[in-house]
């Protein structure tokens, strides 16, 4: 047994056979994440003593990051005492994760290839989360797939997903093609610590692309009910698509101010919004980027691309959230 210390000198105990963030999430310690998988990068980590352990590959760190100490805390286990240059995120230590049982409520197709699910949970579930998190849905066959919740938790607990097809997805094939009402599926939730920080710059801005708009709808639904939480904020809304059909949903907020700027990165005839990447219509707009933050939600590509585009126009690094959807 490891004793693992973080920056913020909070410690947990880590075994050889559970990765570090498990292990730190098992005694009620959240470390940022998202993936799970060593795709996305958000769970990096600089060891500044220690040794740990590899379980599987870590896909998103560069050979001069793996030089520099640093490691994925889903990929790895320890194997003596570590210390960790990073804290955990006290904000979802309360968020339980749970595995039940959980039925199709309703289907709805959003758009030529986004279907709409609502997921009805048991009466008596304890189920909470924070909007911007997701959940795995896994599937009688055994496939587990990771998808943003879209709404705010309601009274009667439907969560709401947002599902694009995928050329021969397996998951994707069961969605569009034979799922119905009252299928009975599992799912495994929350997860990922893409959620509202409460920061004292002006702006808030929102970048998606496709179904990434669901955690962000969802958080809008949060500010609506809390609308103190963003009083005097500007909140931007940049949204991505191909297609004007792609742009399923608007947003719908009386007592929030909200800037929305649906753009499309194919010229479209009649289209008079921003056009090209989500990331430089926020800078051809001229926001304040040095009064923002700035949480992103959507492909890899973009995100990657927005950070370092952000970082280089004056955006503090602490400032930049981000739920990058990385395929299975
Ligand atoms: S790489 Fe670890 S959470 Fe994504």
């Amino acid at each position: 047994m490891a004793v693992v210390t973080l920056s913020n000198h909070k410690q947990f105990l880590a075994t050889a056979d559970t990765s570090i963030l498990d292990a730190a999430k098992a005694q009620g310690l959240v470390l940022e994440h998202s993936c799970r998988t060593g795709r996305c990068g958000a769970c990096k980590a600089l060891v500044t003593k220690g040794e740990t352990q590899i379980l599987k590959a870590e896909e998103s760190l560069t050979e001069n990051e793996v030089d520099a100490g640093f490691i994925l805390t889903c990929c790895r286990t320890a194997v003596n005492d570590l210390d960790l240059d990073i804290e955990d995120l006290g904000l979802l230590a309360s968020i339980k994760t749970l595995t039940l049982p959980c039925k199709i409520d309703q289907l709805h197709l959003l758009a030529p290839d986004v279907i709409q699910i609502l997921l009805r949970l048991p009466p008596t579930n304890q189920f909470n989360y924070l909007p911007g998190q997701y959940i795995d849905v896994i599937a009688r066959s055994g496939i587990r797939r990771s998808y943003s919740i879209a709404n705010l938790l309601q009274a009667d607990g439907k969560l709401e997903l947002h599902v694009r097809a995928v050329n021969n997805g397996q998951m994707s094939h069961y969605w569009f093609n034979e799922a119905k009402t009252n299928d009975l599926l599992r799912l495994e939730g929350p997860h990922g610590t893409f959620c509202f920080h409460p920061k004292a710059e002006k702006n808030i801005i929102f970048l998606a692309t496709g179904t990434g708009i669901a955690p962000i709808k969802s958080m809008l639904e949060a500010f609506a009910t809390k609308a103190e939480w963003v009083e005097g904020k500007n909140i931007y809304i940049y949204w991505g698509a191909r297609h004007l059909a792609d742009l399923y949903w608007r947003p719908d907020f009386t007592n929030l101010n909200v800037i929305f700027r649906p753009t499309l990165s194919q010229a479209q005839e009649g289209w008079e919004g921003r056009k090209g990447y989500v990331q430089d219509a926020v800078i051809a707009d001229a926001i304040a980027i040095n009064d923002s933050v700035i949480y992103a939600c959507g492909s890899d590509t973009m995100i990657h691309a927005a950070k370092k585009l952000f970082i280089a126009q004056g955006l503090k690094p602490e400032n930049f959230y981000s739920d990058a959807f990385v395929s299975s």
